[in-house]
């Protein structure tokens, strides 16, 4: 059989495929290189880093829901320098293309993560506008229009790399909030991040969660993120970055045709460590059965 193009240009940013992972799904990648090399994925989005170290939520912090997963993780993480020393070089080192994802408590905190991340090997940023589950961490800028246009803009006044958006689902117009991101200045959107939910556990009368609300993510998210990447595909002209839920190739397709130029596989990875190898030869298996020479070709072509 013919070889297909499965390379997409995001704002620049040329993937070898379309197959990035979600980020806090994948750490920085060291759990996973005993399964594959990090240079086969199209890009790895990493933990979500703040300025500063972070412990994170007390446990219980994640649960199992029907077809899905609760977490209130609540961005633990080393903090970007200590990213920048240690974690970054070792997979440049390993051929992989870098996504940072930053979430800050403040305008400027974010500001100063990207101009960190400027001067570094990293090929792009990706704002967390919209993480639920920490107070400060994100969700509260992804919520309104003015607040994401502020936000983004002063941002990428920070930096030269390509900027990506993280949208929120917890809102009533999703494609209001991927415009005023494009009108700031995003180079991509990216969405969606966790439903916020909770789940109570009836013997103890107390929520399963000691953060009581979580994110939910998984397949029981999958439908609603793909009308929302449908939607937002429409509203802008940026490149839309599909994710919730994809758990096998047919999922990635789905996202692809609403609309998405690449997807990011998240819950996936905790039930099967190789789910976005496995993703990356479906879709190229698909794309040969079904005559589509170039993944770009696939973009958007619901009927
Ligand atoms: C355990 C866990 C940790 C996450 N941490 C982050 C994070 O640090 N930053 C972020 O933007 N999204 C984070 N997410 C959200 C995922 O990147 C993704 O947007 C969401 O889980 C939907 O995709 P999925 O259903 O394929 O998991 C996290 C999700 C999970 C399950």
């Amino acid at each position: 059989m013919s070889k297909v193009d499965m390379a997409v240009d995001i704002a620049g940013l040329k993937l070898k495929n379309p197959v990035m992972t979600a980020s806090g799904t994948y750490g920085f990648g060291e759990e996973y290189g005993e399964f594959y090399g990090p240079d086969r994925l199209g890009a790895v989005v990493v933990k979500g880093l703040t300025l500063n170290p972070r412990k994170g939520n007390p446990p219980p912090r994640t649960a199992e829901t029907p077809a899905g997963m609760l977490n209130s993780v609540g961005l633990q993480n080393p903090g970007v320098d200590f990213f920048l020393q240690k974690e970054l070089p070792r997979l440049l080192d390993k051929g992989a293309c870098v996504i940072a994802n930053i979430a800050g408590n403040t305008i400027e905190e974010y500001c100063i993560m990207m101009e960190k991340l400027d001067c570094s090997g990293v090929s792009a940023v990706e704002l967390n506008l919209s993480c639920p589950n920490v107070k400060e961490g994100g969700m509260a800028f992804g919520l309104e229009p003015g607040m994401v246009y502020d936000v983004t803009e002063r941002v990428n006044e920070r930096g030269h790399k390509p900027l990506i958006v993280k949208l929120s689902p917890n809102v009533t117009n999703i494609a209001e909030i991927a415009r005023a991101a494009q009108e700031g200045g995003a180079h991509a959107v990216s969405l969606i991040n966790t439903l916020l939910a909770m789940d109570i556990d009836i013997w103890t009368r107390r929520p399963v969660l000691a953060n009581i609300y979580g994110g939910l993510s998984g397949p029981a998210v999958k439908p609603v993120a793909l009308r929302m990447v449908h939607q937002v595909a429409q509203a802008v002209d940026i490149p839309v970055i599909g994710m919730g839920g994809i758990m096998d190739w047919r999922d990635a397709v789905q996202f692809l045709l609403a609309g998405a130029k690449a997807v990011a596989v998240g819950t996936a990875n905790f039930v099967n460590p190789y789910a976005p190898i496995e993703i990356i030869e479906g879709i190229e298996k698909y794309m040969k059965q079904q005559g589509f020479s170039a993944v770009e070709a696939m973009v958007g072509a619901l009927r």
